[in-house]
């Protein structure tokens, strides 16, 4: 047979010693309570692929709380906690790290009478329930074959070729949020699903499989994939796979137009970026709410988005922003005097924005909202109400409409600085005491 393959070296050289000798250590005492302990999951997928890891996760074969309570012990500074009803802990080492236990069920009786499989068995049945083989692959971290990679399913062979594969044809019904990790790793990593996942995908979703799934869970698979620097390639790949009208509600109504309105989406994005390096981030998966959702009419927008379950800010900036930009869209088709522009525009996130600046292939919106990014979303008045109580106007709401008008002022270039200001509010009082002396008292 083949030599097994050996991670030790990856270990210590993209993880550094201090990681390697805690995995050690739990090796060790894993073994010393007749357990057997691997590394898993996305943790051994990034060590071959030489890239970043945020979570280690192990699997026991025994009970990984007990593990977890005798490192404690050793380990005093080492803080546990543990879920005993599912066989989990977490430990949290001095430095932040953590480290995620868990069980595998070896404890799995055929019938009343029958001896419990092998404990051997335990690991190949864990990863035998995972979503792709590329994610089903484990690390020996017990004492004598620490390092030794584990990969019943050939999820090695599929990295390096580059694909996204299931372990059994069930895998999609069972879980159907896996239809959106494919996709995720898909576009991630650059890979693509086999032919027969591809199949299994498009069957799942024949059958309808997402409606057992809640908006909530939906979504937080949705928001990962949203957040993915690729929003076109997702939304091609959302449109192969038939699952628009699961994510809708309902089928694009106009494919080719709404694939142009991702592209210049992207565009716009990108261009912000580039402008304002220095400004608040703008988070892609606001901007593609907008754009992937806010064509539907509004009942169904509300409703998809409720079920979404966002947080009650975002589900009430998205409607506002859906809602705003709809008002302005039309009317900025045609060129707009600054103030008006400015009324239609500034209730608008700049996510709202972006989109808006997408939505259609019009050069004068695109120009009129460009503009107002650039010069007026962040608009600043030269002078504040303090500085108009300086200037003799006492506290009142006489302040906050001179605000107003300065900012109309401001909005239509007749004030540009501090001393133009100045002047303005002067004329401004000037032309109102004129205006109270020529009315008849009374
Ligand atoms: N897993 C699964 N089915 C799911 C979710 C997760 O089989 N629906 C398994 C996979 O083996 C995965 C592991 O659980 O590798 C951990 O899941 P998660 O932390 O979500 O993913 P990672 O693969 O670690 O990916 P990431 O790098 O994005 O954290």
């Amino acid at each position: 047979p083949a030599p097994r393959r050996n991670l030790a070296g990856r270990v210590r050289g993209q993880w550094g010693p201090a990681r390697e000798s805690r995995l050690r250590e739990l090796g060790e005492v894993a073994a010393s309570l007749d357990m057997r302990a691997y590394l898993v999951g996305g943790s051994v997928r990034d060590l071959l692929l030489n890239a970043q890891t945020q979570d280690v996760d192990i699997v026991v074969e025994g009970e990984a709380p007990v593990l977890a309570r005798q490192l404690q012990a050793r380990n005093p500074e080492l803080q546990v906690s543990v879920h005993p009803s599912f066989g989990t802990a977490t430990l949290s080492f001095p430095g932040g790290e953590r480290l995620d236990l868990a069980s595998s069920r070896v404890e799995h009786y055929p019938s009343p009478a029958a001896l419990p499989r092998v404990e051997s068995s335990g690991i190949q049945a864990d990863l035998w329930r995972r979503d792709f083989t590329i994610n089903a692959m484990a690390m020996h971290i017990h004492p004598e074959r620490f390092g030794e990679l584990l990969d019943p399913y050939h999820g090695a062979t599929d990295l390096k070729e580059r694909r996204i594969r299931v372990l059994h044809s069930l895998s999609f019904i069972e879980d159907p949020t896996r239809i959106l990790r494919a996709l995720r790793f898909e576009l991630r990593l650059g890979f693509l699903m086999d032919a027969m996942s591809e199949r299994l995908v498009r069957n799942a979703v024949h059958l309808d499989v997402f409606s057992q799934l809640s908006g909530a869970r939906l979504w937080r698979e949705l928001s990962y994939l949203l957040d993915l620097p690729h929003a076109l390639a997702l939304s091609d790949r959302l449109s192969e796979l038939h699952l628009w009208p699961v994510l809708r509600g309902e089928p694009l109504a106009d494919p080719a137009r709404f694939r142009a309105r991702v592209a210049r989406a992207v565009d716009s994005l990108r261009w912000y970026r580039l402008l304002f390096r220095a400004a608040p981030e703008v988070a892609g998966w606001r901007l593609w709410i907008r754009v992937f959702w806010g064509d539907l009419d509004d009942a169904r927008l509300r409703q998809r988005l409720r079920e979404f379950q966002l947080p009650a800010r975002e589900l009430s900036a998205a409607l506002s922003d859906v809602e705003k930009l709809r008002q302005a869209r039309s009317r900025l088709l045609k060129p707009l005097d600054p103030w008006t522009r400015y009324q239609l525009l500034s209730p608008l996130s700049m996510e709202g924005l972006l989109a808006l600046l997408s939505w259609d292939e019009c050069e004068i919106l695109q120009a009129q909202v460009s503009e107002f990014i650039q010069h007026q979303y962040d608009l600043r008045l030269p002078l504040s109400g303090k500085d108009l109580q300086a200037l003799g106007i006492p506290r009142g709401p006489r302040i906050g409409e001179l605000l107003a008008q300065l900012r109309r002022a401001v909005v239509e270039g007749h004030v540009t600085d501090r001393e133009t200001a100045k002047q303005w509010i002067r004329q401004s009082l000037q032309a109102s005491e004129s205006h109270a002396r020529s009315q008849p008292p009374g």
